[in-house]
């Protein structure tokens, strides 16, 4: 019996990798211009610290978590975010000695064992980046203008900005209060997590997508009239700061994260391409969130991109799959002989050369180097290589051209570095 890949856990094949790279790729350069520079941290964490960042009442710890014990007996998680062990990381080097502003970025596997569809996966990939230590609202929307200058680099337009606040431990609970009265009313109609869990993460019954809920939850009390000064003055400095910089954005009192380490501002990138799984990319404020895990006090502020979900916007029909500048199709032994010489020195010299391994017809080599989508052809067989030239194709043209095989690598090089 032959064994497949896990359910929900995907291979990225080689037509595919192509857009994959060429996102990871587009991130390094937008990041890196505004300052961000990569961290890469272990793929599994102490257990811990995810119950005490993403809150133990929280759908990924209370039931998504791939947690195992490894043979000396510990309780070990795969990450299902990144925030979480770029803080401990953070904490653990003390990066703040060296600077006291940390912008990161990461990439990276995760894994949440949720119901696997179009857009939602077991094992999914990231592209995140934090700031650590700024208390500014300019870096808030900053932090939002990156985001979006990295959408518009990558050619995903369709996307919609919604931005909320969650308040800080000080103007919370007076509104987790009064949300909690207000639920407690309604009990009924609620669907079974809902009242379950109303009593210990009442924010979480405002963005439940069961149509009961909603309906139920219509009226409810906005967190946006129960902000202290200083996070209503935070929220109302990162909006304009929105405003100069012409980001487009909706207001969405009712957004709330699935991750509990939250203060003020929070955001999402929505889509409606995608059906259920509407965000693409989301991240906030969490400015407690260091400290809760035995850090220095500093704030932090971040987001994280679903490189699946940005690989099913852009389309199959995006992926650029690079093609050789050069196929070299040696006839006989000699022949290939001498277009394995060529080809390797041209690699070296940075072309993308190609050549048949299975010594076949002109014809064949032809096919081949087609499918490829090679832009030249050169021929080499024992006529050419005893008159001393060779005939190069252009594929694109079907145009032919003689080269002298003295000097044949130089003469190459010359022609394919002049190619667009
Ligand atoms: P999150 O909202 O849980 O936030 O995930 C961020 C993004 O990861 C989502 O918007 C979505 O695109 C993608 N994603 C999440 N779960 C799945 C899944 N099962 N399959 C496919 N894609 C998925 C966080 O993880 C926070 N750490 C973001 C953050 C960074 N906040 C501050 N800094």
């Amino acid at each position: 019996m032959s064994i497949n890949a896990v359910k929900g856990m995907n291979d990225i094949l080689p037509a595919e990798s192509g857009i994959w790279q060429e996102l990871e790729q587009t991130a390094r350069e937008v990041f890196q211009r505004y300052g961000f520079k990569e961290i890469r941290v272990p793929v599994v964490e102490k257990t811990e610290l995810f119950c005490r960042s993403i809150g133990e009442t929280t759908d990924i710890v209370e039931k998504e978590m791939y947690t195992f014990q490894d043979k000396g007996g510990h309780s070990l998680t795969l990450r299902p975010e990144g925030t979480a062990p770029v803080m401990r990381a953070f904490a653990q080097h003390k990066l703040h000695a060296s600077d006291p502003i940390n912008k990161l970025y990461y990439f990276g596997p995760m894994f949440r064992h949720e119901r696997p569809q179009k857009g939602r996966y077991r094992q999914f990939h990231q592209i995140g980046a934090e700031v650590i230590g700024v208390d500014d609202p300019k870096i808030d929307a900053q932090v939002l203008a990156m985001l979006v200058h990295y959408f518009q680099e990558v050619g995903i337009d369709d996307v919609a900005l919604q931005v909320n606040s969650l308040g800080c431990p000080e103007c919370r609970p007076e509104y987790r209060k009064q949300l909690v009265d207000f639920i407690e009313e309604r009990l009924e109609p609620l669907c079974e997590d809902c009242r379950r869990r109303y009593k210990t993460n009442p924010l979480r019954v405002l963005d439940c997508k069961v149509p009961a809920c909603k309906e139920a939850m219509d009226g409810a009390p906005s967190i946006l009239d129960h902000l202290c000064a200083g996070c209503d003055t935070h929220f109302a400095t990162v909006r304009s700061h929105l405003q100069v910089l012409e980001l487009d954005y909706t207001v969405n009192p009712r957004m709330v994260r699935g991750l509990d380490y939250y203060t003020k501002t929070t955001f999402e990138l929505l889509t409606d391409r995608l059906g259920a799984q509407s965000a693409v990319a989301a991240g906030g404020r969490y400015d407690g969130l260091l400290k809760q895990i035995g850090g220095p006090d500093l704030t932090g502020i971040g987001f994280a991109m679903g490189v699946e979900r940005l690989v099913l916007l852009k389309g199959d029909a995006d992926a650029r799959q690079q093609s050789p500048a050069l196929f070299i199709a040696g006839l006989g032994d000699e022949g290939a002989g001498e277009a394995f010489r060529i080809m390797s020195l041209l690699q070296r010299r940075g072309f993308f050369v190609e050549m048949d391994y299975q010594g076949r017809s002109l014809k064949a080599q032809f096919r081949r180097a087609d499918k490829l989508g090679a832009q030249r052809v050169l021929i080499l067989g024992e006529n050419e290589l005893a008159q001393g030239v060779a005939p190069l194709r252009d594929m694109s043209d079907g145009n032919q051209q003689d080269i002298p095989l003295e000097d044949v690598v130089e003469r190459l090089a010359a022609i394919l570095g002049e190619s667009p």
